[in-house]
């Protein structure tokens, strides 16, 4: 079944939206995006991944009401049949009379579809760690991904199915995920900057971690920290909480079976996921 979409406003069938060549999304990748997910119906979430899409617009001046996203994606939600999933929505500056670097005053372009998706098929991951060469405007959720998208599939050329970014030895976060690890019992994330994404998810089992009442530290952290760690954790809105079983170009004592791990996955999927 074609996957429902919407374009504007106007939802129809994927295969029946058009979008014009001149589109600063296609040209200058110039646009902003989320990933929702829902489940049972319910959305997951929802105004924080809203507040991130205002923060996105805001830091790229792309001007678009968070009333109409928020709209579009609450009519695209009602209209699928599908229960559990996930909303993709992305605001573009709009469609240029001419190709130029310079932008003008145009109307933004919303398009968002739906994706069925089942949250609980995630098997540990195979990860190698690779520099990030990433622009550093990390925080803005923009669909310019070209810095991910070449690491991760350099990554799954060595079997991999995710990466594990450091700028200058500073560990950074996944290709598209944010990571926790484990070391002496203690949980450690990487602290919000510039270089990575204000995760959902990382929000969220941060809460988990501070209502369980468990050692946790977020700070600057580096590869010899990782050498270190019992446990490697990634987390996002598709992937939920899943640990590493293996860096494949770092040695390290990390252990798939955490205790911790599994004390923040089961109040995830009650929280969350029941
Ligand atoms: N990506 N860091 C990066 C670079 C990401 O692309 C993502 C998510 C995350 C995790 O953010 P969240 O918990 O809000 O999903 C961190 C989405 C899922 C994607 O691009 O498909």
């Amino acid at each position: 079944m074609p996957k429902l979409a919407s374009y504007n406003g106007k939802v129809d069938s994927i295969e029946n939206i058009k979008v014009s060549p001149m589109s600063r999304a296609f040209l200058f990748s110039d646009s902003v995006y989320e990933v929702i997910s829902f489940y049972k119906n319910e959305f997951i979430d929802f105004e924080r991944h809203l507040d991130r899409l205002k923060h996105s617009l805001n830091e790229t001046k792309i001007s678009c009401s968070i009333e109409d996203c928020k709209t579009e994606i609450e009519k695209l939600l009602i209209e699928s049949k599908s229960k559990d999933g996930y909303i993709y929505f992305q605001v573009s500056r709009g469609v240029d009379s001419k190709r130029s670097h310079f932008f003008e005053d145009s109307d933004c372009e919303r398009f968002g579809f739906v994706e069925e998706f089942s949250f609980f098929n995630q098997l540990p991951l195979r990860v190698v760690l690779v520099d990030d060469i990433r622009w550093q405007r990390c925080d803005i959720k923009s669909t310019s991904l070209l810095g991910n998208v070449l690491q991760m599939n350099d990554a799954k050329s060595m079997g991999c199915n995710e990466i594990l970014m450091h700028k200058n030895g500073v560990l950074t976060e996944g290709g598209a995920s944010n990571i926790f690890f484990v070391k002496d019992k203690t949980i450690f994330t990487p602290e919000l900057s510039s270089n990575i994404l204000p995760g959902i998810t990382r929000y969220q089992v941060i809460e988990i971690i501070k209502d369980k009442k468990l050692d946790f530290q977020e700070g600057s952290y580096g590869i010899n920290d990782l050498n270190e760690a019992s446990s490697i954790w990634f987390t996002s809105t598709t992937k939920g909480i899943v640990g590493v079983e293996e860096i494949v170009n770092l040695e390290t004592k990390i252990n798939p079976e955490c205790e911790l791990l599994e004390i923040c996955k089961d109040a995830f999927v009650k929280k969350y996921f029941s």
